[in-house]
């Protein structure tokens, strides 16, 4: 009989081998007749399936949340200083991209594991964070530098009210709540942060449509796609400012010396005695 010959790639999720281009079998003309959305389309290339409204509005509201947040956090500043050097756009954008990470937008997955996995044990958020801080580690998801108990983000304001109106539970954005309350009484900085919110409200959306079964939800937080929503969000900015920088002809940036603390430097000699 016939034998296939082995490929050396599989890919699941499009194909553009037909007529018409198809993401996880919906082909062009129908993601317009449908009136499809970014959300739609993120949501069958990444998890080839279509997802009800609420679930791709939430998805929207993330994206176009997280774009920009100025010119003065990691990310904007290094695509500032690259498109000063007068780099080209990918250049831009990747070297903004490069400071996303546990610190900074890249959170997300992590909170989401933190606060699956305590919740999920019954742990109470005094417990939780306590266990954290004994190991050496920061809350993902909580804590920021600028948003505080009297300067709440508003991005997480409009993501909780968002949820509470149109999802069917909110349990673990619920949870991370409680555990806001407990660092918050530690300090006022210890705010429950947009990576925080996405990361507690996307197991809510996970956990709460049929669309995705158990072990789904487990590969999802295991294998972390949630981080992949600020690095979609971001690169909208990121590609704004070097534009922005570009368009002002900006000149090559050099940071100014009086904001630099500069030490005595000394120099270790190797000792010349045997
Ligand atoms: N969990 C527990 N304790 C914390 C946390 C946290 N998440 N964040 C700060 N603290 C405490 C620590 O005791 C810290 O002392 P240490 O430096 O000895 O560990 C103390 O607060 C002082 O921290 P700050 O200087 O006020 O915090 P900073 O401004 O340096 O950090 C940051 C802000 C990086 C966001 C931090 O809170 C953090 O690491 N959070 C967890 C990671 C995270 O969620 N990042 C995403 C932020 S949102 C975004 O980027 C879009
Ligand atoms: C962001 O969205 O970039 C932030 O919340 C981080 C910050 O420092 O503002």
């Amino acid at each position: 009989g016939k034998v296939r010959a082995p490929t050396h790639v599989v890919s699941t999720i499009c194909d553009d081998r037909g007529e018409e281009p198809t993401y996880a079998g919906v082909n062009m003309t129908t993601l317009f007749e449908r009136d499809y959305g970014v959300g739609d389309v993120l949501a069958l290339l990444w998890w080839k399936r279509s997802l009800p409204a609420y679930c791709t509005k939430f998805i929207e509201m993330c994206v176009m949340l997280c774009a920009d947040h100025g010119p003065c956090v990691s990310g904007a500043h290094n695509t500032i200083v690259a498109a000063r050097a007068g780099k080209d756009l990918v250049s831009c954008l990747t070297s903004g991209l490069l400071t996303v990470g546990p610190r900074f937008g890249g959170a997300v997955d992590d909170a989401a594991r933190c606060f699956k996995a305590a919740r999920d044990a019954n742990l109470s958020p005094h417990l939780f964070v306590e266990s954290m801080k004994k190991k050496g580690l920061r809350v993902p998801g909580i804590g920021h530098r600028i948003k505080s108990r009297d300067n709440r983000d508003s991005r997480v304001l409009l993501l909780q009210q968002y949820a509470r109106a149109h999802f069917p539970q909110v349990r673990y954005l619920d949870y991370a709540v409680a555990v806001e309350d407990y660092t918050l009484s530690k300090a006022a900085n210890l705010v429950l942060n947009v990576d925080g919110c996405i990361g507690a409200l996307f197991l809510d959306l996970l956990a709460s449509c049929a669309m995705f079964q158990a072990h789904e939800i487990d590969e999802i937080v295991d294998i972390g796609y949630l981080n992949g929503l600020f690095v979609l969000a971001r690169s909208i900015g990121l590609i704004g400012h070097t534009f922005d920088q570009k368009r002002l002809k900006q000149p090559l940036y050099r940071h100014p010396w009086e904001d630099v603390l500069y030490t005595k430097a000394t120099c270790i000699m190797q000792s010349l005695s045997p």
